[in-house]
């Protein structure tokens, strides 16, 4: 079932029809004339260099309505109603998908013909091809319906790790940092373009779906099966896309301005876990206040917390509301609501930018446990870091590009947010919190390069910073005289 398509999109469809009425250049005009088209084939690249094959060239996506139905046995069936504008004129286009068939593709609700070819020898990959017939016009916006299914059980990142959309035999735990949201719906699967999302989520009766953004209505059940709506109305990266799938229990929680906190606890969470998980959520307001103070107001429209009784052995800070494996710590709360601003509202252009999450978040977690009883200071946590050996091999990953297998190198984090405190050290206080929040606001909700935070904290701070950003991003050695 197609749904309610937003306001926005709505919006965006009259432009686009007025701006096709505008442009000149039929079919008909002469080759190579002004405004005559020159289609092309989109690209299956979306130009990342450590993940060439995720993403694509030619278009940019406003809008996900993904209506998706799991069965007990681990089945799951799609239908992705997905608008967007076409930046090329193209003849066809691709959207990442792999690990599921498709059966049938509509353009503009017109049946299109299409091809899908498989993920490549590293697993990496995976392209649903269409070719679109009429043609699509650059700058025109189309609606492309996605009919799709399959097992995707437990698919894995370039490191191994599970990510995706996990199965377990009580549910479905969905985190797909870097390039796992093609395992679960046609995408494409780049930070950069991000879009809104709608879900409707149909379960088995008595499981739970909690997906990004809000609720919409109550569920409802027929035949056994019941229905959940989400809709995520702030722009949102795909890796950032979650549906999850339980047995929950929901708290809800008033955060600051009255921002609406939605937990949701598996109820397979028990003892310890459970005591040490309701203490780091209860403790979410408080946190949302003191970053609003660090970074600016809290960015998105709710907030709130999945923790899993299952794991994939990391938590991931999915838009609006992380996921947790098993158990959700303070200082992992703490880390996964600081990327809401960082990484979520202002994103990494590459992968290989990821420092600019991994560091921020774990610099802003320094930040909370510095503000705590007895916790240690961020100069505490930055020596701790200093004091690894200098022949370790943390000190050997370039941060600011630490390789495919290295977006999630301890160092990343770790040497990331001692590279804050060592510019914080360098410029003060005063300039490092006005850099902090400039870099939040100006850049919400969109992407950012090293560049650009090199740049801004160098116009913060009126000083030439390169020696120190060479000696802690770029140069694969402890940095001397710290
Ligand atoms: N980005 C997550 C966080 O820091 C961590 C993460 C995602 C991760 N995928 C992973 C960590 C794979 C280790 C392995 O909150
Ligand atoms: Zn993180």
């Amino acid at each position: 079932m197609r749904i309610r398509p937003t306001a926005r999109r709505t919006a965006a469809a009259l432009v686009a029809a007025a701006s096709l009425v505008a442009v000149a250049g039929p079919a008909s005009a002469a080759p190579g004339s002004p405004g005559s088209p020159r289609f092309t084939d989109g690209s299956t690249s979306g130009g990342d260099p450590y993940f060439p094959a995720a993403g694509n060239g030619g278009y940019d996506v406003q809008h996900y309505g993904l209506d998706l139905s799991w069965a007990a046995d681990g089945r799951l069936d799609g239908t992705a109603v997905v608008t967007l504008t076409a930046t090329a004129d193209l003849a066809s286009f691709s959207l990442d998908l792999r690990g599921l068939t498709v059966s049938a593709v509509r353009v503009d609700g017109k049946p299109a013909r299409y091809t899908q070819l498989p993920p490549g020898e590293d697993g990496r990959g995976g392209e649903l091809v269409v070719q679109a017939a009429p043609k699509l016009r650059a700058g025109t916006t189309h609606e492309v319906t996605v009919v799709y299914g399959g097992y995707p059980g437990q698919p894995t990142d370039a490191e191994g790790a599970l990510y995706g959309w996990v199965t377990f035999p009580d549910g479905v735990l969905v985190a797909n940092e870097p390039e796992g949201a093609p395992t679960w719906f046609p995408v494409n699967d780049v930070p950069r373009d991000k879009a809104t999302y709608d879900f409707r989520i149909t379960v088995p009766e008595g499981k739970t779906a909690i997906a990004n953004g809000e609720p919409v209505g109550e569920p409802t059940t027929t035949g056994g099966r019941t229905t959940f709506l989400w809709r995520a109305t702030d722009p949102m990266a795909s890796y950032l896309a979650t549906a999850s799938i339980g047995d929950y229990t929901a708290t809800t929680r008033l955060g600051p301005d009255e921002l609406p906190i939605l937990d949701f606890v598996e109820t397979g969470v028990t003892g310890d876990a459970l005591t040490t998980t309701q203490a780091s959520l209860a403790l979410q307001p408080a946190m949302i206040d003191f970053f609003d103070g660090v970074f600016g107001p809290y960015p998105f429209t709710s907030f709130g917390s999945i923790v899993d009784d299952d794991t994939v052995e990391y938590a991931l800070e999915t838009q609006t509301r992380p996921v947790y494996s098993q158990v959700a710590s303070e200082t992992t709360v703490a880390h996964e609501l600081a990327h809401q601003w960082v990484g979520n509202s202002v994103s990494p252009a590459t992968w290989a930018d990821i420092w600019l999450n991994e560091g921020f978040a774990t610099y802003a977690q320094w930040m909370w446990t510095a503000t705590r009883p007895g916790g240690a200071t961020e100069q505490e946590q930055f020596d701790a870091v200093y004091a690894i050996p200098a022949d370790d091999e943390f000190w050997s990953v370039v941060v600011a590009d630490p390789g495919r297998e290295g977006i999630f190198a301890d160092a990343v984090y770790d040497r990331g947010a001692a590279t804050l405190h060592a510019l914080r050290t360098e410029i003060g206080d005063a300039a490092f919190g006005d850099l902090l929040r400039r870099w939040v606001t100006e850049n919400a909700d969109s992407t950012v390069t090293t560049a650009d935070f090199v740049a801004l904290a160098e116009q913060v701070s009126g000083r030439d910073l390169d020696a120190l950003f060479t000696d802690w991003l770029y140069t694969p050695a402890r940095p001397a005289g710290y």
